[in-house]
Order: structure tokens, then C-alpha cells, then sequence
């Protein structure tokens, strides 16, 4: 029987569809980004009612740079817009936030609301909201093979003492709980070079329907499929099965 009250304490989302949302009504896409703004308030309030315990949303992977320049400053515009508006609530309502990826592509002006509203969210606890933004994985576990090989050359490091879990420590939101649950909108079946690393036993969870329309009722029907599942981590169904009642467990 599932359990309908599993709820993923790391919730990771590519939030996949805007264009084409805006395209269908004939708009340009900067429109279907800023439709897109209201699914994550939609999104970030399920959670905190569900008690996810870390939200991670892809914003702006590392790639997108390469979008045209209208979309690339506007999108800029509206991520700007957001944290001014939104940085002083989500800080009264005990949201951490956190940004990962290159910030340095961003221009100064950004670069500073990022780091002020992460100063000011710093000690909140009640739930992590981590913003991929020029993320991308590939680049992520690149950065962190350099911190570990510039230990290594100065000595501090052995590289036989180099493995999964120091390789981990380096990678982005290290200190927080993997994702459980990976959702994509849009339609596509890819990762698209989000947290290839953290994802390793991510269940992962597609839908066709776009960003801008996410709503409660799938992010329900998300969960609920998520709750239903086995997450074997590499074992076999019988080493998870719980001991019979009044045998002993060996
Ligand atoms: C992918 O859709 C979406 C993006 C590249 C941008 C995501 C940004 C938002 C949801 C805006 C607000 C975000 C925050 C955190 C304030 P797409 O443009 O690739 O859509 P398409 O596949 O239909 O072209």
C-alpha cells in the first residue's frame, strides 16, 4: 500500500514550457517567463505547506546564455525584480535562500541582491530554496575536481584519498539532503546537465504540461507518485522488506 504522506524533503524542479506558453497565445516569451514567476510562488507554497525541507528550481542554465539577447535581459529583468520584491517576504516566512551556478556572468548589480538576499536568509530554517541559476552540472562537478586537484597540488590532499564522498563535499547544496524527487514540465524526457551529481537516486517525474499551468493539482498527483514508489538505493525488494512480526531480524 503506498504512503500517501511520503513527502520528498528535497524537491528539484526544471521548470520547462515557458516559451511555448506564451507562443501558443501568440506573446512574446518574456511573457511566458513572467506566467512562469507566478507557478514558482504556486510551487514554493505547496511545499511549505507540505514541509519540503529544499526546493531546488533551474532557472538559467549555464546554456541559456546563449538565448537571444532580448530574452537573455529579460529574463535578467524579471529574476532582478523578483528578489527586490520578494527577498524581505520569503526572509519573514523562514525561507533560506541560496544561489548556485556562476554567479560571476551575472552583472554586479544582480551578483549583489543575490548575495544580500542569501545574507539576510542565512539563519532561516524552515525551508531551503536554492536557485539554479548559470548552473549546470557538468560545470559544478568540473569546479569541484579543481578544488580537490589545487588541494592535491599544494599538498594538503593525497589523490588516493580522493573518492565519492570528498568529490561530493565539493559539489553544489553538498550540506543538505539530496533530491528526492525530480520533476520536469514541458514535455521533454532530459536532465538537461541539471545537478547530474546530486541526482543520483533522484525519482524522477515528467509531465507535458507547461510551467506557467503547474499547479497544485499536479505537484498532488507528482507527490503521490512519489510516495508510491520503492527507492531500492541499489538493494533488492527483500533486503528492504520489513522483518515479518515475531521473527527476529539478523
Ligand atoms: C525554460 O522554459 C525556462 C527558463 C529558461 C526560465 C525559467 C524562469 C522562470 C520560471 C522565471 C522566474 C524564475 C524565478 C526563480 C524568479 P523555456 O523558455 O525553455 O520554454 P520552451 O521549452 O517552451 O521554449
Amino acid at each position: 500500500m503506498s504512503d500517501t504522506r511520503a513527502v520528498p524533503r528535497h524537491l528539484a524542479v526544471i521548470m520547462d514550457g515557458n516559451g511555448r506558453w506564451a507562443e501558443q497565445r501568440r506573446r512574446p516569451r518574456i511573457i511566458g517567463h513572467r506566467a512562469g514567476a507566478r507557478a514558482v510562488q504556486r510551487c514554493l507554497e505547496f511545499c511549505l505547506e507540505r514541509g519540503v525541507e529544499v526546493l531546488t528550481l533551474y532557472a538559467f542554465s549555464s546554456e541559456n546564455w546563449g538565448r537571444p539577447a532580448e530574452e537573455v535581459g529579460g529574463l535578467m529583468k524579471l529574476f532582478a525584480g523578483t528578489l527586490e520584491r520578494e527577498a524581505e517576504e520569503m526572509h519573514r516566512r523562514g525561507i533560506c535562500l541560496r544561489f548556485i551556478g556562476d554567479r560571476s556572468r551575472f552583472s554586479a548589480a544582480l551578483q549583489a541582491k543575490m548575495q544580500a538576499a542569501e545574507a539576510l536568509t542565512r539563519g532561516n530554517t524552515r525551508m531551503t530554496l536554492a536557485i539554479a541559476a548559470s548552473y549546470g552540472g557538468r560545470q559544478d562537478l568540473a569546479m569541484a575536481a579543481r578544488q580537490l586537484a589545487e588541494q592535491v597540488a599544494q599538498g594538503q590532499l593525497r589523490p588516493e584519498e580522493i573518492d565519492e564522498a570528498r568529490l561530493g563535499q565539493h559539489t553544489a547544496l553538498a550540506d543538505l539532503p539530496p533530491p528526492d524527487l525530480m520533476i520536469r514540465t514541458g514535455g521533454d524526457l532530459r536532465i538537461s546537465n541539471f545537478l547530474l551529481w546530486q541526482l543520483a537516486y533522484a525519482e524522477l517525474w515528467f509531465t507535458p504540461q507547461l510551467w506557467p499551468d503547474f499547479d497544485r493539482d499536479t505537484l498532488q498527483q507528482a507527490f503521490d507518485d512519489f510516495a508510491a514508489r520503492q527507492r531500492r538505493f541499489g538493494l533488492t525488494p527483500a533486503q528492504l522488506a520489513p522483518a515479518p512480526q515475531g521473527h527476529s531480524q539478523v
